[in-house]
């Protein structure tokens, strides 16, 4: 690889602020918006509860005037998992909110009992019926809440409830990924009283009412070290814009443990990766919250180290079931063996192309970084995963040398 690229806008950041919108009536703007289809997928839901939207490029504008419907059924909440954070922003101001019952996924069973658990502290009342979850409260209330796990999904969930709710929130135990804090930024515009996002402990000041904003959102920190993972691979120096480098976490320490020279720039927000020599192991890595190693580099991760010289331990201990793309890069030559939570991955490889199938997200844009790396073709099929989060993955690796059939 050897290019220049600006970032695509976060998904995990435009998903959460396009529930947030739920919470005041008003016209919204949101710039840096990825072309994805879990966007698109929000904004299906959006529409079912009565707003209006439309996009221009990587603008976003929600007319959120005639939001007045709280029951869901609508194709995009079945779909995927972020329909589940308008459980808080409808309850905040709706007091009710009916979305299909959110189902597991290809990576684990995703439960929602810290959210239910949680809003239920705030005055909620919730009912499982056989397809759906309807949710109720004739005012929340603040609450002292502490989470078992830092949910980032929890978190935003009862961020969003806590800004109209009567009355005090204080989140302990919260999620401090840099989603959250750029969730937070978007409901201070509204007019939210919040602070303590990207630390454990969040405070909330419940008021009267919201209102609309325009918004920027932050660049895509998973899609950016996805492609410095790609980078470490194919060898090369590429440098990524506008990318806040705090947003990065332990990223650019395990780059330089892989053998990559790195470059940041934080006033610029800028980080380059240079890479021209063996990919090196890493002993031991296990996946954590921010800011420690992301669940959604895992397989990238996995792939470069299939290269390594010798061997490392990777162990993902946010999802139960993040190792699918192992049986795939064996396929292209890799040496990897799991066992529960923990893989193997014996290093060495020489990847060859092979026909490989993406069966989830984060694995396919790991799938085509290993492809990049491999000698000869490999034809990859499910890139409608991968369109969920990347919005041009070919686009991108153009402008950073590469060119994908
Ligand atoms: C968000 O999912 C992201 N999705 C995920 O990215 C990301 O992997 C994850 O956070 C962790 O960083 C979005 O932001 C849309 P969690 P979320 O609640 O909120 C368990 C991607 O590829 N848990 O922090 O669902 C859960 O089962 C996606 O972009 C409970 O047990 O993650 C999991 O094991 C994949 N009960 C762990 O916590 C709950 O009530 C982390 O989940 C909630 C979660």
């Amino acid at each position: 690889m050897c290019g220049e690229l600006l970032v695509q806008g976060s998904k995990n950041a435009a998903l959460p602020m396009l529930a947030a919108m739920l919470l005041a009536e008003g016209v919204y703007i949101l710039h840096h918006c990825p072309q994805i289809t879990d966007v698109d997928h929000m904004l299906e839901l959006l529409t079912d509860a009565g707003c209006l939207t439309r996009r221009e490029g990587h603008m976003l504008i929600v007319d959120t005037r005639g939001a007045d419907r709280c029951s869901l059924k609508g194709s995009g909440a079945g779909k995927m998992r972020a329909g589940v954070t308008l459980l808080g922003s409808m309850l905040g101001r709706m007091h009710a909110v009916e979305i299909p019952y959110p189902g597991g996924c290809t990576i684990g069973k995703r439960p929602i009992d810290l959210h239910l658990k949680a809003l239920g502290q705030m005055g909620a009342v919730f009912e499982h019926r056989e397809h759906t979850l309807s949710g109720y409260a004739e005012k929340l209330h603040g609450a002292d809440i502490s989470l078992d796990f830092p949910s980032v999904g929890a978190t935003e969930n009862i961020l969003m409830a806590a800004t109209l709710a009567e009355g005090r929130t204080v989140i302990r135990g919260a999620a401090r990924e840099p989603e959250i804090a750029a969730l937070a930024g978007f409901l201070q515009k509204m007019g939210a009283h919040i602070e303590g996002t990207g630390t454990s402990v969040i405070r909330v000041e419940g008021v009267e009412r919201l209102h609309a904003a325009e918004y920027i959102v932050p660049s895509d920190r998973i899609v950016a070290g996805t492609y410095l993972l790609g980078a470490v691979m194919t060898g090369g120096e590429i440098r990524l814009l506008h990318v806040p480098t705090a947003h990065l976490g332990i990223l650019p320490r395990i780059l330089t443990e892989l053998g990559a020279e790195v470059f940041l720039k934080e006033e610029q927000d800028e980080i380059a990766v240079k890479m021209e020599r063996r990919t090196r192991a890493i002993p031991y890595l296990a996946t954590a919250p921010f800011p420690d190693f992301p669940t959604d580099l895992q397989s990238a991760l996995m792939a470069a180290l299939s290269m390594a010289a010798g061997p490392s331990f990777l162990e993902e201990k946010i999802f139960e079931a993040r190792f699918q793309i192992v049986p795939e890069l064996r396929r292209m030559g890799a040496r990897i063996y799991e066992e529960d939570s923990l893989a193997v991955i014996e290093g060495e490889a020489r990847l060859r192309g092979a026909q490989v199938e993406a069966r989830e997200l984060r694995g396919g844009a790991a799938l085509i970084m290993a492809a990049l790396a491999a000698e000869g073709k490999t034809v990859i099929s499910g890139m409608e995963f991968v369109k969920r989060g990347y919005e041009d993955i070919q686009g991108d690796l153009k402008k950073l040398g590469i060119v994908l059939h």
